[in-house]
């Protein structure tokens, strides 16, 4: 076993200060040695197969086919794992593999009408994020609600009906357009880092799965700061990436969702995965106080984390 220091200066894909001070524990077997990664995080052409080869990282991987839309299909995961596997063992780089990859999920969607149980998984996914907002929120009653990366609108527009709010009272912030966007209530593009917004002026802010694909986080949550009013909360959706091999996996996993499954190639992939720890340093840097923190699938291997901070009275 040996422990591999991460140099930051070399690191294209990942920003974030903290990633300087993790090490990763690898093995000499799964033939991934301190030059192949520091390229794979340098290059990230070929991050996807030096992932594969690391058994620890292969398996989340491998966890979050089988967990996500395969769900209700094992053989079918089965058979894209094995497909990742051959790719990977090819001398294709990632950009080649997931272009080949998203050839082959697009073939076993339509030759296994796939597509109802991804829309039904889907709105189990929507509304299961709206209870969680309702329970996290312990009967208060917000006034308005900001959805700052509300992406397709799908959550924003079932959070809130969840929560009683009418359309009028609730906004979308955006970066990108999308044509499939939910049009129940107002999306505003803006860009990126100046909400458009008056200070003080909301009652609840959502941030579901945003923060590690802005460029800079902390721009997000000084201005949550800054437009929330006075005693009212911001909730914040994401993973505890407490590991290098969760860093990769993460890595890899978000190419798979925006290249591969979605494809959404638009998508920023700047690679901000913070731990649990670090994220809410961040937070209690900019002035928040920490209200709660739940672990919120313990299965999950993405180990999701949903946070509440209040900017105090
Ligand atoms: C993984 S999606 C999450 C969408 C939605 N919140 C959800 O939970 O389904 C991340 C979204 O963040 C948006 N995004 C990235 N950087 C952003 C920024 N600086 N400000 C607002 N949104 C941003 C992306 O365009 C994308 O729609």
């Amino acid at each position: 076993m040996i422990k591999l220091i991460l140099i930051p200066q070399t690191s294209q894909i990942f920003r974030s200060p903290q990633f300087q001070k993790k090490t990763l524990n690898t093995n000499t077997e799964n033939d991934l040695n301190e030059v192949n990664y520091l390229r794979a995080l340098n290059e990230s052409g070929y991050a996807l197969r030096l992932a594969w080869k690391h058994l620890d990282v292969r398996k989340l991987i491998e966890v979050s086919v089988i967990n996500g839309n395969f769900k209700y299909h094992p053989e079918l995961a089965k058979a894209f794992i094995s497909k990742i596997d051959n790719l990977c063992n090819s001398a294709l780089q990632d950009s080649l593999i997931y272009k080949e990859l998203n050839f082959f999920f697009k073939k076993l969607l339509e030759n296994n009408n796939l597509e109802d149980s991804l829309t039904l998984e889907n709105s189990e996914r929507i509304k299961y994020r709206a209870k969680q907002v309702e329970q996290m929120l312990e009967n208060t009653k917000p006034t308005n609600l900001l959805d700052v990366g509300c992406g397709d609108g799908a959550i924003t527009n079932e959070v809130m009906n969840t929560l009683g709010l009418s359309a009028s009272n609730v906004i979308g912030l955006e970066i990108l357009p999308r044509s499939e966007a939910v049009k129940s209530f107002n999306v505003q593009m803006y860009d990126g880092k100046v909400f458009p917004l008056p200070d003080n002026s909301q009652d609840l802010i959502t941030i579901f799965s945003v923060l590690h694909h802005a460029d800079n986080p902390e721009d997000l949550i000084k201005e949550s700061f800054r437009v929330l009013k006075p005693n009212a909360s911001v909730l914040v959706r994401e993973f505890d990436v407490c590991t290098p091999e969760l860093q990769i996996f993460n890595l890899v996993m978000d190419h798979m969702y925006y290249f591969v499954y979605l494809p959404y190639p638009e998508m920023p992939i700047p690679g901000n995965y913070l731990s649990e720890k670090e994220w809410t340093d961040t937070f209690l840097n900019v002035g928040f106080v920490l209200d709660r923190s739940i672990n919120t699938e313990p299965n999950n291997p993405y180990k999701p984390i949903m946070m509440k901070f209040k900017k105090p009275k």
